[in-house]
């Protein structure tokens, strides 16, 4: 496995490949990688030649009051990590190489972006798109994988490809959680013993809110109301938001028809964690 910090040394492996008929699959990281990476990491290897995963801490996707400075890093282990799964190159670059001092161009979504996670992080999918599409026309990958975690996130990707008429598949990975139910997040570092057992809260929510859409319940703001008791039965836990979404366009239903986005984003202490789960009738 390669590590390589420059556009043109990515284009350069990534041109011998194709000269060589070889399909490549690009797993966008920002680092501090963990099951849930090394599983779109694997499901890359699976199917294509070569995999590329890009590890790049995208500073114009973080508000300026959240946790840019402080977002964990360390870049041996996912290097490691990355080798053992399979992965062929690591592209890792200098925020100067992505950002010249005169960058101007931003890709800026609509209507999918403005809805949950986009309320309280306004400029967050800016920036997420901008660098997506900078990453998709560096290593021009048949395929890209992205977690259902970041379900929003996935959602933007999807309408960026459509819309742009981008020849790349978007590859959704289900969440990968821990033993006890947590989905696995970079940002679960940043919670204390006593925060990380709140955080449980999030999921045994969500279990709440499928127990009540299995009864029969279609009505979103039921389902809403049976999900924030049981988060605000945790004292350290605050909402930011708690929807049922359309699971393309990200917009609130008023009744679970089709295929809906349960999604959740929940203080805890001062980490902000997201978690969802999907649902067709
Ligand atoms: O999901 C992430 O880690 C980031 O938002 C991504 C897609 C790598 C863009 O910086």
């Amino acid at each position: 496995m390669k590590i390589v910090k420059t556009v043109q040394e990515v284009r350069d492996i990534v041109n011998e490949w194709r000269k060589e008929g070889l399909t490549v699959g690009l797993v966008p990281t920002m680092g501090y990688l963990h099951e849930g990476h090394q599983s779109l990491i694997a499901k890359s290897v699976a199917q294509n030649d070569r995999t590329v995963v890009s590890i790049f801490l995208n500073p114009i996707q973080f508000g300026p009051t959240e946790d840019l400075e402080s977002y964990p890093r360390d870049p041996e282990r996912d290097a490691k990590l990355c080798e053992d799964t399979g992965a062929d190159l690591i592209f890792r670059p200098d925020v100067s190489d992505m950002y010249y001092d005169d960058f101007c161009t931003f890709v800026d979504m609509d209507i999918i972006t403005k809805n949950l996670c986009g309320k309280s992080r306004p400029t967050h999918f800016r920036g997420v798109c901008t660098v997506v599409l900078k990453l998709f026309n560096i290593v021009k990958p048949d395929r890209a994988y992205f977690g259902q975690k970041d379900a929003q996130q996935l959602a933007v990707i999807k309408r960026m490809v459509r819309d742009f008429n981008i020849d790349i598949e978007i590859v959704g990975c289900p969440i990968v959680r821990e033993a006890d139910g947590l989905a696995k997040s970079s940002r679960n570092t940043y919670l204390n013993p006593d925060e990380r057992k709140a955080a449980l809260v999030l999921s045994r929510s969500l279990k709440k809110g499928m127990d009540v859409i299995k009864t029969g319940e279609t009505n979103s703001k039921k389902i809403i109301a049976a999900i924030t008791e049981v988060i605000n039965t945790e004292p350290l836990a605050k909402i930011d938001y708690v929807s049922v979404v359309d699971a393309v366009t990200m917009q609130d239903v008023e009744a679970i028809k089709n295929d809906v986005l349960v999604a959740i984003a929940v203080k805890i202490g001062k980490t902000r964690l997201i978690d969802n789960f999907s649902f067709s009738v």
